[in-house]
């Protein structure tokens, strides 16, 4: 017969496992990591905050990003988030080290931008990463790029007033369209490809493909995060164990009363895909 003390610890473990994750990002970013998480794991419980009342991240400094970061992060588990998701690559650069050893006991994913499938899908090939200015100024990229720096050539293109009109929702157009033209057209001669270094930048991907032309290959973090998201959740012996397709919650800190919609127009947008 089991103790009472291996049948309360059997009810937590099983109440955690049955905890959901939580995704965070700056504002909408993040909600075109969500379906590639839902993919893989439908029968969890996701958790998606977007902290839209203080986007755009990559503009502030890694200081102010990292408070921002903490603040949201450690409600979510304090909510009861089993791990979380830094679906942005702004925050990750600049707090998902400091979270990690704030929360040993919490996987937490962070975004890692795809130089390394884009330096390895050509011989040497010319890549520009499109990324957030405080992104493309962190340790994290830099180090990344120096490490493939024998495989390919990097461009690395900050791309200011971006991620604004995403989360206004104005993920097509014709404003977006001269946005990304006026960003992208300087910085693709010779370019093999794109990778796209922030998640709001995958709900424009159309855009983007439209203004690279064919023959640009397009990559982005979205698959990679995902995979291992279920990994870390597979060695903490924290996948769940419901049977039942798992619920979706999104939630922002955003004083617009058309956030929402603009919320669940993205991402049923990314679904579709
Ligand atoms: N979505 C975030 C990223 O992946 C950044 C957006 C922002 O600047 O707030 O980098």
């Amino acid at each position: 017969m089991k103790s009472p003390e291996t049948k309360k610890k059997a009810k937590t473990d099983m109440r955690k496992r049955r905890n959901p994750v939580a995704v965070f990002d700056s504002g909408v970013g993040g909600l075109s990591v969500l379906p590639e998480l839902i993919g893989r794991m439908p029968r969890e419980d996701f958790v998606f905050f977007g902290d839209a009342a203080n986007a755009p991240y990559g503009e502030r400094s890694a200081e102010e990003v990292r408070r921002l970061t903490d603040d949201a992060v450690s409600r979510l588990i304090a909510n009861g988030a089993k791990a979380v998701v830094i679906a942005c690559n702004t925050a990750t650069s600049a707090a998902a080290g400091y979270l990690r050893e704030k929360f040993p006991a919490v996987p937490i994913i962070g975004m890692e931008p795809a130089l390394k499938p884009a330096a390895e899908a050509g011989d040497h090939p010319r890549v520009v990463v499109m990324a957030t200015p405080l992104t493309i100024r962190e340790e994290k990229l830099r180090a990344l790029s120096d490490k493939l720096r024998d495989k390919a050539d990097f461009v690395f293109v900050p791309c200011h007033g971006l991620v604004e009109a995403v989360e206004r929702g104005e993920v097509e157009g014709d404003g977006t369209l001269s946005l990304v033209r006026e960003i992208l057209v300087p910085r693709l001669e010779g370019a093999d490809s794109i990778v796209l270094g922030c998640t709001h930048y995958a709900h424009v991907r159309r855009v983007i493909a439209e203004v690279a032309g064919p023959g640009i290959m397009i990559f982005d973090g979205a698959g990679g995060t995902a995979r291992e998201t279920e990994r870390r959740l597979s060695e903490a012996d924290l996948l769940t164990d419901s049977e039942e397709k798992g619920g979706i919650t999104l939630l922002s800190s955003s004083r617009d009363p058309d956030y929402s919609r603009i919320m669940e127009k993205l991402l049923a947008r990314q679904v579709e895909k």
